[in-house]
């Protein structure tokens, strides 16, 4: 456990910064490189700790990677069928994305696979995947309660499925994509909400296809992928904490290049326009996943409702809107959220004790909070905690911030699990 003094910008944040490339995009480069027909390279990869767990994943499936600073190389595989058994199990470390899409992807391969992650992933829902790919004939022997560790058996056949998928989840969505694509036969995907579509985005690029219209999602079985270089947008979830830095730390205007802008996850701000912020974006372009350099400065807001229909596109930027509530005028509710239970921490509860610590008006719902705003926060006497989750521990930095006192964090190497240059990427800023 590491426990770190928190940073301070008393003169408020300045300059320009490129975020680091974006998780979930980075994650499926990897697969997409794996399977395709030649050398696949990426521009941008996010190296944190969960993206790390799904190239050592293929690594040990016997897929050539190399990286090389922020650059990486795989050597296709050219489909789904030539990976060689792995001889450990595979360790998936905090990542959930690495574990439910792997189920999917690695669904009918002809020997066992084993699985396991740390204690906070041993502990989120693995059921919701695990039931649609076993109607699709996948084979899984998980704990009681299905939960990591589990066993992928041996398996020669899939079928596709007809599923209204029961929770608005990209990871449950892209499990069954990547398991549609090994079928025998189509596959229909009707979502619950739209959630972020950079699976179906990625296979598009590497010269597949996938039929999508509103919520529902054609998956015809296809293995004939071509490499790509890409680069890979920076991660709107991680510019999100120096957005939301900007608008609450006096003094600040700080410019955000190449942040990917996908209409899948831009919930963000979506919410500070609902909040009454301004922004600007520039240097705009519509490329598949489209990207924009992001201008934000110090400035009011106030209250705004969330409703369930509203938290796919900002799932993870929630804790964040929570502390930007706190410094907003009025009364805020967040409902429909009930999902932020079973994140890296029930966020739920993290993150109202985190921010009551600084004073924060905020009070937990089952799906949501309730947060009253204008709040002077106090950098509180006791460290507050990640609770070994990195998104609470870079909010909760960005709260101290805000708050402009002395101020310390417990289990602050949570961070690495999606932003290793957390706090020089902050430096820059200070
Ligand atoms: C992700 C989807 C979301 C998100 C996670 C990354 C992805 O999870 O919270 O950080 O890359 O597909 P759910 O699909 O469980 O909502």
């Amino acid at each position: 456990m590491t426990t770190i003094d928190l940073p301070q910008a008393e003169n408020g944040l300045h300059g320009m910064l490129t975020v680091p490339g974006d998780k979930s995009i980075s994650h499926r480069s990897i697969m997409l490189g794996a399977i395709s027909h030649g050398t696949t390279v990426v521009d941008h990869f996010l190296s944190s700790d969960d993206c790390l767990h799904t190239i050592a994943a293929f690594k040990a499936l016997g897929v050539e990677i190399n990286i090389d600073e922020d650059q990486v190389t795989i050597e296709g595989k050219g489909g789904f069928q030539n990976f060689t058994k792995p001889n450990q199990p595979l360790d998936m470390g905090n990542s959930g994305t690495s574990t439910r899409l792997l189920l999917g992807l690695l669904a009918n391969q002809p020997f066992d696979i084993e699985m396991f992650g740390d204690d906070s992933l041993s502990k989120r829902p693995l059921k919701r995947v695990i039931d649609p790919l076993t109607a699709m004939g996948a084979k899984v022997t998980a704990t009681a309660d299905n939960f990591l560790p589990l066993t992928l058996h041996a398996n020669d056949e899939l079928v596709g499925i007809d599923y209204k998928i029961p929770v608005a989840s990209a990871q449950v969505k892209s499990a069954l994509i990547w398991a549609g694509l090994q079928a025998n036969n189509n596959s229909h995907l009707t979502e619950k909400l739209v959630t972020r579509d950079h699976t179906e985005q990625m296979i598009r690029q590497f010269g597949g296809r996938v039929k999508q219209a509103g919520l529902d999602i054609e998956v015809e079985p296809q293995s004939d992928f071509q490499s790509q270089h890409i680069t890979v947008p920076g991660d709107i979830s991680s510019a999100a904490f120096f957005i939301v830095a900007a608008i609450c730390v006096p003094n600040s205007q700080v410019t955000l290049k190449q942040v990917g802008l996908n209409p899948t996850r831009i919930g963000i701000l979506t919410a500070l326009d609902k909040m009454g912020a301004k922004y600007e974006i520039t240097n705009r372009s519509n490329t598949a996943e489209a990207i924009g350099d992001l201008t934000i400065r110090s400035q009011n807001i106030h209250a705004l409702n969330l409703g369930a229909e509203d938290i796919p596109a900002l799932v993870d930027e929630l804790p964040l809107v929570a502390l930007a509530a706190t410094q907003a005028t009025g009364t805020t509710i967040i409902s429909g959220a009930e999902e932020l239970r079973v994140k890296e921490t029930d966020r739920i509860k993290t993150v109202t004790a985190e921010l009551k610590k600084f004073g924060a008006k905020i009070e937990e719902r089952p799906d949501g909070f309730v947060i009253e705003g204008k709040t002077q926060l106090h950098s509180p006497d006791v460290a507050v905690d990640s609770h070994g989750d990195h998104r609470i521990g870079m909010m909760l930095a960005i709260a101290n911030l805000i708050a402009a006192g002395a101020g310390k964090l417990e289990n602050a190497e949570a961070i690495n699990v999606s932003y290793p240059e957390f706090w020089q990427d902050l430096d820059q800023l200070r």
